[in-house]
């Protein structure tokens, strides 16, 4: 069996498209510009990439965008400051906090994530917005595991009933993805790297989602024949080229569905963030 290919682009491509017409109706009907700044601490190249990409994609769908740049030796009080600053700020609509922070500052990640306002919080980081989705009132939802429900979805493949294993317990992608799997019906399995005999259990998986950051992990024999495998890692091997979590040439061999890396789900993310950046805006002003 050679696998679907679940390209990312395609499916960015149609949730930008809806978010632009929500746009233009937030600016026609309510004369509202949505507005979303993402602060930056000092000069990781890889995170100034990712802004500078968040930027281009708001300007293309009509999102007021900002990037805050703060220098590396930033304190902990004035990059507070400038949070509580964002909150109260009546044109801005979402707030994102670039992860990762500079190592002084690592210790009150925490604490920044938990003083962004739950209803500005686009990543779906905050304890109000995780708390929400874990009881099924999804609100703000982290960009990237709700980037592969949708794309599911786009992609028609039903997830009701469906054994899900997610490989990777992280705050960001694996336990949310957890979440809104088993919101959609799936019977969820989480494994991370503790787990005993792995491939005993991703070989049960109908839908089977990777995010551990290990290249090439997932091989053929650890897939069952007809499985649907979403690649969320992005790993830079030595020879600078980059590979997902999954063994990508094998197994397409025995998957019925894959995304590649790159060019899969990491596209979705950008897109949910402006999606997210809407809600955000319907939130606040009530807007069905
Ligand atoms: N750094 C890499 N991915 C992300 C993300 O989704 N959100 C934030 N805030 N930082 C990131």
């Amino acid at each position: 069996m050679l696998a679907r290919i679940l390209e990312g682009k395609v499916f960015a491509a149609q949730i930008k498209e809806n978010v632009k017409t929500e746009v233009e109706f937030l600016k026609e009907i309510h004369g509202i510009t949505p507005g979303l700044v993402v602060i930056i601490v000092g000069e990781n190249p890889a995170s100034k990439v990712y802004v500078a990409n968040k930027h281009k994609a708001c300007a293309e769908v009509g999102i007021y965008s900002e990037v805050v740049q703060m220098i590396e030796t930033i304190t902990k009080e004035q990059l507070l400051a400038q949070i509580i600053d964002l909150n109260g700020n009546a044109a801005i609509d979402g707030i994102l906090l670039q992860l990762p922070l500079p190592d002084h500052l690592k210790q009150y990640e925490t604490e920044f994530l938990n003083a962004i306002h739950p209803d500005k919080d686009v990543d779906g980081f905050h304890p109000v917005n995780v708390g929400k989705l874990t009881i099924g009132q999804e609100h703000l939802v982290p960009c990237t595991p709700y980037g592969c429900v949708k794309m599911l979805q786009l992609a028609n493949i039903d997830i009701a009933g469906k054994h899900a294993v997610i490989v990777g317990r992280s705050n960001i992608v694996g336990k949310p993805m957890a979440n809104l799997l088993l919101s959609r019906h799936a019977t969820v399995t989480i494994c991370h790297s503790r787990t005993a005999d792995l491939p005993s259990i991703t070989r049960q998986a109908d839908i089977l989602v990777v995010a551990i950051g290990k290249p090439k992990f997932i091989t053929k024999d650890m897939v069952k024949p007809g499985a649907i495998v979403i690649d969320v890692g992005i790993n830079r091997i030595a020879d600078k080229r980059l590979v997902g979590d999954v063994d990508y040439e094998q197994v397409k061999e025995v998957a019925s569905a894959i995304t590649p890396v790159p060019g899969g789900v990491g596209l979705l993310t950008i897109a949910m963030l402006l999606s997210n950046t809407i809600k955000a805006v319907k939130l606040k002003h009530n807007i069905k």
